[in-house]
């Protein structure tokens, strides 16, 4: 479920009527709200119950530390990509012996951080990685834990940037190739330890039954690296896709989930778990957008309305700095009044942003409330790759971000100011 609802003909998250957030904090500003973060982690961790799985929450999707302080109080592990993330994690309160580090493009001084901190283990992209990792870790006089990400090649049926486990995508090492590299490692490479396997095919999945081929064919490789090596866990990756359109209609709030013909959380464990569990292996999931991404609202204030030849827009104050999806992905999120409108009074427009770049749009040739002039918007399922991805493009100063918890509600991250956009530069003397 997620807790944006209209009570009143004003939208609320959980308790707090946005219109109150916007008045004290301006716009634009990202509401997250904690029952909705909390409810979904719960009900995968329910779901994987058989297994007695790890969450590992995927930071780059809403790198917040009070978010990344929500789940470590409720005891998630952390799916890390950079030693930035390592650092949130261990700002935020988060253990970062539960900390697993991905991506192909690891450089020696975040290797060492991560070292140093302990994490659980690196989840390596290639040989050459492997022998830096060794390299460093034999320098340090450590044994570095490590997993090798498998390319397993199955098709994920979503946007093409988002596709991670077919051959010709950079992630991971051919299926075909992973048995001897790990001969190879336990030979060749004396300062690592062969800890597990890991893989992540993709993110925005809304069918089973990729994962589901993907889990079949490498369970029996996972089988094979605890018999040899004694790894002792297979990490599946995140990808489990989302609802964006029609979250919220008619002034109803929904579960994410059930009502529609997606990919479910429980579709997705009843199809993994039997696969998983005969292994006996510790498994770990590494999900973001499913956590955060139905938690988060871009809040938005309509500038102008420009009525044009061929199309209206409405110009709002967030911009594809605050929200690139749907320029970068041609990403759908729902956008709705704040103030609920008829049904009946919308019209045809595209929704704008004020960056200077075509691309700047929210929405195009979209059936959206008649909003005018100082009207807010919410922005939906935003949670994910919402802030981010934001950016400073055309000296935009990025927005804060707000949680709410019932009747309550927080600043997470103050808006930014001019002053903190030249933060850093100088002019050479
Ligand atoms: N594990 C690994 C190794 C990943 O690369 C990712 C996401 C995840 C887990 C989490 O995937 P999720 O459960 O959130 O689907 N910016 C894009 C999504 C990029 C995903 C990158 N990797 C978007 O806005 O759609």
């Amino acid at each position: 479920m997620h807790a944006f609802s209209y009570q009143h003909g004003e939208l609320y998250c959980e308790n707090v009527a946005l219109t109150n957030i916007a008045q004290e904090v301006g716009t634009p500003v990202y509401v997250y709200s904690k029952e909705t973060i909390l409810g979904h982690f719960l009900r995968l961790k329910e779901a994987l119950a058989p297994l007695n799985a790890e969450v590992a929450f995927a930071v780059k999707s809403c790198s917040n530390i009070a978010i990344l302080n929500l789940m470590a109080q409720h005891g998630a592990g952390f799916d890390i990509v950079s030693g930035g993330e390592l650092f949130r994690v261990s700002k935020a309160g988060g253990d970062t012996a539960k900390c697993t580090y991905a991506g192909v493009g690891k450089t020696p001084a975040e290797i060492r951080y991560a070292l140093e901190q302990g994490i659980y283990c690196f989840n390596v992209e290639s040989i050459a990685e492997l022998e830096a990792i060794n390299a460093i870790a034999g320098a340090m006089g450590v044994k570095a834990p490590v997993a090798v990400r498998v390319n397993p090649n199955v098709e994920a049926g979503t946007h093409k940037y988002i596709t991670t486990g077919k051959s010709e995508n950079k992630f991971g090492v051919d299926f075909e190739l992973i048995l001897d590299i790990y001969r190879m490692a336990a030979k060749d490479l004396p300062h690592l330890h062969l800890k597990g396997l890991q893989m992540h095919i993709g993110s925005q999945l809304t069918q089973v039954t990729p994962f589901l081929e993907a889990v079949k064919k490498v369970a029996p490789l996972a089988a094979q690296l605890k018999e040899e090596f004694g790894i002792e866990f297979f990490s599946i990756g995140g990808g489990v896709g989302i609802v964006y359109k029609e979250s919220l209609e008619s002034g109803e709030s929904k579960w994410w989930n059930d009502d529609c013909e997606q990919l479910t959380i429980d579709t997705y464990a009843k199809a993994v778990v039997p696969v998983l569990e005969p292994l006996g292996l510790h498994i770990i999931v590494e999900p973001g957008r499913l956590i955060v991404g139905n938690a988060g609202t871009l809040l938005t204030t309509c500038l102008y309305e420009k009525i044009g030849k061929a199309k209206t827009f409405k110009i709002i104050d967030a911009g594809m700095n605050d929200l690139i999806r749907p320029a970068l992905y041609e990403g759908h999120h729902q956008i709705i009044p704040v103030k609920e409108f008829p049904a009946d009074s919308k019209v045809q427009a595209d929704i704008v942003g004020p960056i200077c770049e075509s691309g700047d749009f929210l929405a195009q040739n979209r059936e959206v409330a008649d909003v005018k002039a100082g009207d807010l918007l919410a922005v939906l399922s935003a949670g994910a790759y919402g802030f981010s991805m934001s950016s400073n493009y055309n000296s935009r100063p990025m927005s804060a971000e707000v949680l709410v918890d019932g009747d309550t509600w927080s600043l997470i991250r103050k808006r930014q100011t001019w002053n903190d956009l030249i933060e850093g530069e100088s002019i050479p003397q």
